[in-house]
């Protein structure tokens, strides 16, 4: 282990409890009419280094074009941050967006990394430490989807949560108002938000960037079942089922499915013995969902979730925006 890298709460993917837990959630899901199996089953160690990948393909647009916005907007964005600073990165991934920021100059007095894929975390954080050796690190093993217990050690004061990638549009409107609701309680008049937002365009540029020609989005979204066959011993055959992804204008959301193939069974391990759901062809698991904002869509979404003093920036073809929000003062 890296010297001055903090690790807590690990989720241990692993311990009986959590999978139980686990095998409890994926059962209420896979017997919906409409099945459905959690976005979180993606960030496996080979799911991450996929999504890692999908940022280098040229159909998806997200990554490039934010880290375009950063460049561009700099010394804003580092005068909003402010040095010193606690800066909270939720779904650190790779650790590489924080890099980037900490080498141009935005210099929190600590970082503290959170994501679900506990091994991939604990690499990126030790690479990320042997470069900047000076910056006091902890990384968070945590869904923090789900609960975001933050350090008991860390400063009410100058929290900035980091939250780039537009992973935003994963939850929906509603729970999303509900997630930033969360962030705005555990900081202080003093703290803030920086978070990349995708924005609503075309169909044809969205459907092409979750369905790329090279298949890396396919491989991704049926990693899900090799997680959870090896994670859960479930037993899907992944090779029957075949990647689907659109952008639904009316939602506006991307949806991602794996369809079945051929009529197919599945099944996995509960308490009493072994529970099964059969698929017709065709029949498909909706996988994750990737809401797409317009600017003002977004102000109303943070306003109303408890933010204000907001400002935008975006590339010039308004594709995708970077936001930063203050705590609403009337909540202290
Ligand atoms: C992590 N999240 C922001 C990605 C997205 O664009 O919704 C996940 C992803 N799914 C397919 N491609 C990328």
């Amino acid at each position: 282990m890296t010297p001055g890298i903090k690790l807590l709460q690990l989720l241990d993917w692993d311990s009986p409890r959590q999978k139980a837990r686990l095998r409890e959630e994926l059962a209420a899901g896979l017997l919906l009419p409409q099945a459905t199996i959690a976005p979180k089953f993606f960030y496996d160690p080979l799911g991450s280094r996929l999504f890692e990948a999908i940022t280098e393909l040229p159909e998806y647009y997200p990554t490039r074009t934010e880290a375009a916005i950063f460049s561009e907007h700099l010394p804003a964005i580092r005068e909003a941050l402010g040095a010193g600073c606690t800066l909270i990165d939720l779904g650190c991934g790779s650790c590489a967006k924080a890099g980037k920021l900490f080498h141009a100059g935005v210099l929190p007095a600590r970082y503290v990394a959170v994501d679900i894929s506990v091994e991939f975390l604990r690499d990126s954080l030790q690479n990320l430490k042997r470069e900047l050796p000076a910056i006091d690190m902890t990384g968070l093993g945590l869904d923090f989807t789900d609960e975001l217990k933050l350090p008991d050690d860390l400063p009410p004061q100058r929290r900035m949560f980091f939250y780039p990638g537009s992973s935003i549009g994963n939850f929906n409107p509603h729970d999303a108002r509900a997630f930033l609701e969360r962030l705005a309680g555990q900081m202080d008049v003093t703290g803030g938000l920086l978070i990349g937002v995708d924005l609503i365009k075309e169909k044809a540029l969205l459907d092409a960037a979750y369905d790329d020609a090279l298949g890396v989005t396919a491989a991704f979204n049926r990693n899900l079942l090799r997680h959870v066959n090896a994670r859960l011993d479930a037993d899907f055959d992944i090779g029957e089922w075949q990647h689907v992804a659109f952008f639904n204008e009316a939602a506006a959301r991307i949806e991602m499915h794996l369809e079945a193939r051929r009529d197919i069974a599945a099944g996995w391990p509960d308490g009493s013995g072994r529970r099964i759901r059969r698929f017709a062809a065709g029949e498909r698991i909706h996988t994750e969902n990737s809401y797409k904002y317009s600017p003002d869509g977004f102000s109303t979404l943070l306003t109303e979730a408890g933010f204000a003093d907001i400002r935008m920036w975006t590339d010039p073809r308004g594709w995708f925006a970077l936001f930063f929000a203050r705590q609403g003062s009337t909540r202290t």
